[in-house]
């Protein structure tokens, strides 16, 4: 078994499979340092504590992650929040800096005796179909490399070498461009909402979601082609406060910026997620828009169930897992999907416009207003913002 890609997907499948005795190598073309540093999310779903935990694989996140249930809107209508930790199924998100999970993840998979191979590209999968694939590697060194194994799971990002080997015509690509991009920011400062903050602004979005008690993630919907460099430290403090109204609020807690990215909010599904004994899991099987957190959310419980349905068959000898494996993540994938797009358009105008049209701005005012104000509209967003 070779698995692609030691991210959130590919090192929970490592670890559920070697745990099971089955032999598989993780091949990553980082080193083990980048990937352990890498920011990325950080705002894991219940299902997914549920996921790690039922695996021995939460141990770091239930010392250090802390639990989040309430959620803050901040529009032209006023302010309101909503504890969904106690509407909807009742669960709550836990937040813990994604890089720490893959770092915990990484090293109960190396203490396991998991076999990982930094520094090791993948460069393409071949002869999936058939009863031998295998996958050809740029080695640490430059040399060419070529492994063999019974299945390769594809858990190595939306450009990885697993998409770019499947065979034309063998699967349908849905992209969707929201038309939105935001400026994704890491500020070494204390949260300043005990919520995660949503601002809705005719100037444009701005998001606040804390990540430790010592810095804060924050969004700045910007301009499609903008430089994350060209915002002065300065300038993205004024921005925020003005479009999360600290005039009526009160103020932002400001500190250094240490980290800014520009992030084009897009959707990508692949559909089957399978090609032979090729698998496709996390942002390889979809990417999803940052809107609502959920990328991350999938990648967990995509690499549990193929897990499970590899561990079937190989161990076992039962091949329905692996049949059912796309149609049974497509149908979660496409929830997620839609969740995020029903968000987009909740914290953004028009897309494409920093106002958007006069119609897509009252649609959004009134879906606003349905939140606040109707319980079981409420209790849908919980249950698909918190689920997966
Ligand atoms: N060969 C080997 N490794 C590769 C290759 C390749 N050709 N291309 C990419 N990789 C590695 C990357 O270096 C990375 O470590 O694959 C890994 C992919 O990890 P992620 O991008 O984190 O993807 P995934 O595990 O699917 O997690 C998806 O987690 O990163 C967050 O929120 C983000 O939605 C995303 C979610």
């Amino acid at each position: 078994m070779v698995i692609l890609g030691a991210g959130p997907a590919g090192l929970v499948l490592g670890n559920l499979l070697h745990a099971s005795g089955v032999d598989c190598v993780v091949l990553e073309r980082a080193t083990r340092v980048q990937v352990q540093a890498r920011s990325r999310a950080g705002f894991l779903a219940a299902n997914t504590v549920r996921i790690l935990d039922r695996h021995g694989l939460a141990e770091g996140l239930r010392r250090n992650g802390r639990e989040h249930a309430t959620c803050e809107f901040r529009s032209e209508d006023g302010r309101f929040r909503l504890d969904y930790g106690s509407l909807g199924r009742r669960e709550r998100h836990t937040v813990y800096p994604q890089h720490e999970l893959v770092t915990d993840l990484l090293t109960q998979y190396l203490e396991a005796g998991g076999r990982v191979r930094f520094e090791t590209a993948a460069v393409a999968v071949h002869g999936a179909d058939g009863p031998r694939p295998s996958v050809t590697v740029r080695e640490a060194d430059g040399r060419p490399g070529r492994w063999q194994a019974r299945y390769v799971a594809g858990c190595d990002g939306r450009h990885g070498a697993a998409r770019r080997s499947l065979p034309p015509g063998t699967v349908r690509r849905h992209q969707h461009d929201h038309g939105v991009s935001w400026l994704g920011l890491l500020a070494e400062a204390p949260p300043s909402l005990d919520a995660v903050g949503y601002a809705v602004h005719s100037r444009g979005f701005a998001g606040h979601m804390a990540r430790t008690p010592e810095v804060t993630r924050y969004y700045l919907q910007c301009e499609r082609d903008g430089s994350p460099e060209a915002w002065s430290e300065d300038r993205i403090w004024d921005e925020l406060a003005l479009r999360m109204r600290v005039e009526d609020y009160g103020p932002l807690r400001r500190g250094r910026i240490v980290h800014r990215s520009l992030v084009g909010l897009e959707s990508d599904v692949i559909e089957p997620l399978r090609h032979g004994a090729l698998f496709l899991a996390g942002d390889a099987a979809s990417l999803i828009s940052p809107s609502a957190a959920k990328g991350a959310n999938l990648a967990v419980l995509e690499a549990e169930i193929l897990a499970r349905a590899l561990i079937d068959d190989l161990r076992h000898g039962s091949a329905e897992g692996l049949d059912r494996y796309s149609a049974q993540c497509l149908a979660h994938i496409w929830r997620a999907q839609d969740f995020s797009q029903w968000m987009v358009q909740l914290l953004h105008g028009v897309p494409g416009s920093a106002g958007g049209s006069v119609f897509h701005d009252s649609l959004r005012r009134s879906r606003l207003e349905s939140l606040r104000v109707s319980r079981s509209c409420q209790d849908w967003f919980a249950e698909n913002y918190v689920g997966v």
